[in-house]
Formats: structure tokens, sequence, C-alpha cells
């Protein structure tokens, strides 16, 4: 396989920028689309949600949308939530440098114009609130207002003063939110509350917000708020086309004068369902492999093994989550291949159905398997059902 070579262009892991970003054109449209609504009326508009199973690519479409917005001049602002960090605590330190910034832009004396002044204070009041011990400061005199206490009516002043002085800068603002699915209940219902509310404003400000997580995000947020169906705009991605998972195998190569085989495409994707990471895994593997400027198909073959070998740990990972009534359900499943009835899985336990519907439900929660037509259910990651019965073995 020789040695590590800088050359090699595919990025399989998490959050790892991949080198083309294939088979997202339609969401890409649609924010673009977003955006120049936002641009043209000052005006937020619903929140997204980004959801998808695990390595499918929320959080690199995340980093694409931030590039283009910031590339139009937006300013822009990235937090992932879950612990061990609280929302405010992460939005406030996501903040203090774009707001840093507009302090030192600012031609106003001391320390900008009356908007800018007034969301650095209600950002140093909260900052006070969170006890986090070390201090942000902007170099500035500012008076903390008095807040209300409560995150939600917080947060949203919060966005709204920060709005009021984007408009006057005419430049929207995008908050990005990944893994929104691990914040604590609080955080989730006071996000909700404080976009809730500033979509209520009599003075609408252009402040965008695009969250992140797995497919169950929407069910936690409607648990979370009456009004967050209504809310949020939701946007599931999944695994890429047959299409689009042969683009982000060959486009990469052929940038470098490499070309992949058609059978060895073929065989990749095949192998990959169409999942990013296993096309970067695999395109990595194959690259390696390759002798001059051709990936063949017994290359692939071998990129594949080891690319399945190689998840192992992610494979583990995922089990060892897993309580063991869900164990059970996974390896029965396993045992019937990558896919199969929920009444065949019943079966293989001596169940009856609707006596694993708390599991199944569980497990589709976790990601772990997902449903697929009526009544079945399949492993969303190439490789686990091998894995599992090997285990078991
Ligand atoms: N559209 C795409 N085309 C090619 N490669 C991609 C694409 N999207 C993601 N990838 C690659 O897939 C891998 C996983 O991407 P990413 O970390 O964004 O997934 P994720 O959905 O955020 O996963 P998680 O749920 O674990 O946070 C990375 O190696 C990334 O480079
Ligand atoms: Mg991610």
């Amino acid at each position: 396989m020789g040695l590590p070579d800088a050359t090699n262009p595919y990025r399989p892991g998490a959050g790892i920028a991949p080198p083309v970003l294939a088979g997202r054109d339609a969401i890409l449209e649609r924010f673009e689309e977003l955006t120049a609504t936002v641009r043209a009326t000052a005006e937020g508009q619903r929140p997204w949600v980004v959801t998808g199973a695990r390595g499918v690519g929320k959080t690199v479409l995340l980093l694409e949308l931030l590039q283009r917005a910031h590339d139009a001049g937006w300013t822009c602002a990235r937090i992932e939530a879950g612990p061990p960090d609280s929302l405010a605590e992460s939005l406030t330190r996501a903040l203090y440098i774009p707001l840093r910034q507009a302090v030192g832009r600012s031609r106003a004396p001391r320390g900008g114009d009356e908007r800018l002044r007034r969301v650095l204070g209600i950002f140093s009041a909260l900052r006070l609130s969170l006890d986090t011990g070390g201090r942000l400061s902007f170099g500035v005199d500012v008076e903390p207002p008095d807040l209300s206490g409560d995150l939600g009516t917080d947060l949203q002043e919060l966005l709204q003063a920060l709005g009021e002085w984007a408009r006057a800068e005419d430049t929207p603002v995008l908050l990005t939110i990944d893994e929104l699915d691990s914040a604590t209940p609080e955080d989730l219902r006071a996000l909700n509350r404080s976009l809730h509310l500033l979509g209520q404003e009599d003075l609408p400000v252009p402040v965008q917000v695009v969250g992140a997580g797995q497919s169950n995000l929407p069910a936690t947020l409607a648990r979370s708020a009456r009004y967050a169906e209504r809310l949020w705009e939701f946007h599931e991605i999944g695994a890429l086309d047959d299409v689009a998972a042969a683009v982000a195998l060959t486009a990469p190569a052929a940038h470098l004068g490499v070309a992949w085989e058609d059978g060895a495409v073929a065989r990749a994707v095949e192998a990959s369902w169409g999942v990013p990471f296993f096309l970067q895994s695999i395109g990595r593997f194959a690259w390696q492999l390759r002798r001059g400027g051709t990936i063949r198909r017994a290359d692939a073959e071998t990129a594949v093994e080891l690319a399945f070998a190689d998840a192992r740990g992610l494979y583990l990972a995922r089990w060892e989550l897993l309580t063991g009534a869900q164990r059970s359900f996974v390896s029965a499943l396993a045992r019937l291949g990558d896919e199969a009835a929920v009444a065949e899985v019943a079966a293989e336990l001596g169940r009856r159905p609707a006596g694993l519907g708390r599991v199944r439900a569980d497990l589709v929660a976790r990601g772990v398997v997902e449903t697929a037509g009526r009544g079945r259910v399949r492993f969303p990651l190439p490789g686990f059902a091998a894995w599992v019965v090997e285990r078991d073995a």
C-alpha cells in the first residue's frame, strides 16, 4: 500500500470537507434562493433543519452554506449544540469574534454605534449570567442591561439586537447549529421560544438560522414545543444516488489525472450504498492501491474490503450503545441480511411483531436501523450486518 500519499484527495472523517461535494445541488439551490430572499427583504426566513443519518454529510453541508454566506459578505457564526456547553455559552463564544471585528471596523467613537453597543451589552449580560469565569472583553465600556432570566427571552433579545445592527449594516447574519439533537431539552425549548418570538417582532431582522441533526430531530423538536413543526423548515438529506456517488469518487481523481475504470466505480458505488463517509473511505484506499493513472476493478474490490475493515471501530461504537433487547433485534436482523420485514425479525426471535414496536422505534431513533417501506427495516450503514454476524459467531 506504500507510504502515506499527500496527493490522496479523499477525505473520510467527520466534518472534513470532501474534495467535491456531490449530489447536493438541489439543497444548495434552495439555499441560494433563501439567501437572496433574506437579502432582498432584510428578513430572516423560517429556520432550516437539515436532518440525516450519521456520516451522510450534514456537517460538511453546513460548512458549505457558511462558506457561501461568508463569500456573500454575511456575518457568520457556527456552533455545535450539546454537552458540555450550554447553547448560550456556545452562541456567545461563536459571536465573540464577529462582534469584535465589528467593533474594530466601526468608525463611530467608543466602540461603535448605538445598535452595536446594544448587542455588546446584551452579549455581556448573557455572559455574566453564565458564570463561565472567563470574561470576553470588547475593549469598550458597555452597560449590560438587566436580562429577564428566561433563556428563550434573553436569546431572542440578543438575536433581535444582533439583527437590528445587521440590518443597519446591510449584512445579514447566518447562524448554524450542528448536532442540534444533542442539545438539552431546556436549550431546545429556549431556542424554539427565541426563534418563535423573533419571528413575531414588528421589526423583522435579517438573521437566518440553519440547524442540523440526526433523523429523529424533527420529533425531538416537536416534543419540545407545540409549534415547532411549523416554526422549522425540514430538509432531509440522504445517501447519494448512483450518479452523485460516482461523481464523488471520480471527480477528485480526474482533477489529478487519475481515472476510475467503469467496473471499479460500479463496485465502489454499490458497496458504499451511496453513504458519503464510505465513498471517501473506499476512494482513499483505492487511490493507495492504484498503479499509475488508473483505478481498476480489482483495486476497488480490495478498497471496499479495507474500508469495511476500517469501519469496525465505528460498528463497535454503535453496538456498544445498544441495550440487550436492541442487540437481540439487531443480531436477528443481521442474520437475515441488510434488510428484512419486521415480521421476519420477530419470527427469528420467536416473538410477535407487535411486541417489538418499542425496540424498533428506539433503534430507528438512534439511527441504527431505518424503515424501508411498510413493515420493513434495514441497516443504513453498509457492512454493519456482516460485522454483527461475525461478532455473534
Ligand atoms: N456530498 C458529499 N460528497 C462527497 N463526500 C461527502 C459529501 N458529504 C459528506 N462527505 C464526506 O462524508 C464524510 C462525513 O461527512 P459529515 O461529517 O459532514 O457527516 P455528518 O452527517 O455530519 O455525520 P455525523 O452525523 O456523524 O455528524 C466526510 O468524510 C465528508 O468529507
Ligand atoms: Mg456531523
